[in-house]
């Protein structure tokens, strides 16, 4: 963990500046076979194994991406969330998201994210209500998000409108 806790900026530094604490959440405990317990954290460490997050994303069919643009992305992100499953000395990366800020209006969310072995079980929305709650504390109250067809009535669930007032979201590309 050493080597990836190098690669992210720590607090005190300038790309840390401004940006909400971390902090960990138990959320979840249950039992487990052979008497074990198994608990379910929430965390916004940016302590994140690329290796590992890479995992989640190709296990919903997200395409590959170079690590060096996603360690990228998360050092500059204003905030990253995820989810843990810890059993025993075991701890396994079931869930993540992270937002962009301008740290004082407008927050953006991407890479919104439950392992499928996990998802149906009220994680994702979970999810949603840390991230939100989050970004409220630092006083942001526009969040947008740009969501793939199939979970926009996830979204809905959350209290996001689509096109509000006539709003469109707009792309450009590189041709
Ligand atoms: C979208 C995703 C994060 C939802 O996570 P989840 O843990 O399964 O969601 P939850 O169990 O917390 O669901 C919360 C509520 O949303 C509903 N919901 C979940 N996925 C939904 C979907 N795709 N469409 C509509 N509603 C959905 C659930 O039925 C539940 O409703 P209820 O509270 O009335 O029972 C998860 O399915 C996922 O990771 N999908 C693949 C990655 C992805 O597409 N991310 C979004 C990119 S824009």
């Amino acid at each position: 963990m050493t080597f990836w806790k190098s690669l992210f900026a720590a607090p005190g530094t300038p790309a840390a500046a401004g940006r909400p604490r971390e902090k960990e959440i138990l959320l979840a405990e249950k039992p487990y076979r052979n008497g074990e317990t198994q608990q379910i954290y929430f965390s916004t460490s940016r302590d994140i194994d690329l290796y590992e997050l890479e995992e989640l994303c190709l296990a919903v069919g997200w395409a590959r991406r170079p690590h060096r643009k996603v360690r990228k992305a998360i050092e500059n992100s204003f905030l990253v969330v995820s989810l843990w499953l810890e059993r025993g000395a075991q701890r396994r990366l079931i869930g993540f998201a992270r937002a962009t800020s301008d740290h004082a209006f407008n927050a953006t969310l991407w890479d919104v994210v439950v392992h499928p072995e996990f998802q149906g079980q009220g994680l994702g929305k979970t999810l949603m209500d840390q991230i939100i709650r989050e970004l409220r504390q630092q006083d942001i109250s526009n969040i947008t998000l740009f969501a793939d067809p199939q979970v926009i009535g996830f979204y809905q669930q959350m209290g996001f409108l689509t096109d509000p007032e006539g709003i469109k979201g707009m792309f450009w590309y590189p041709r």
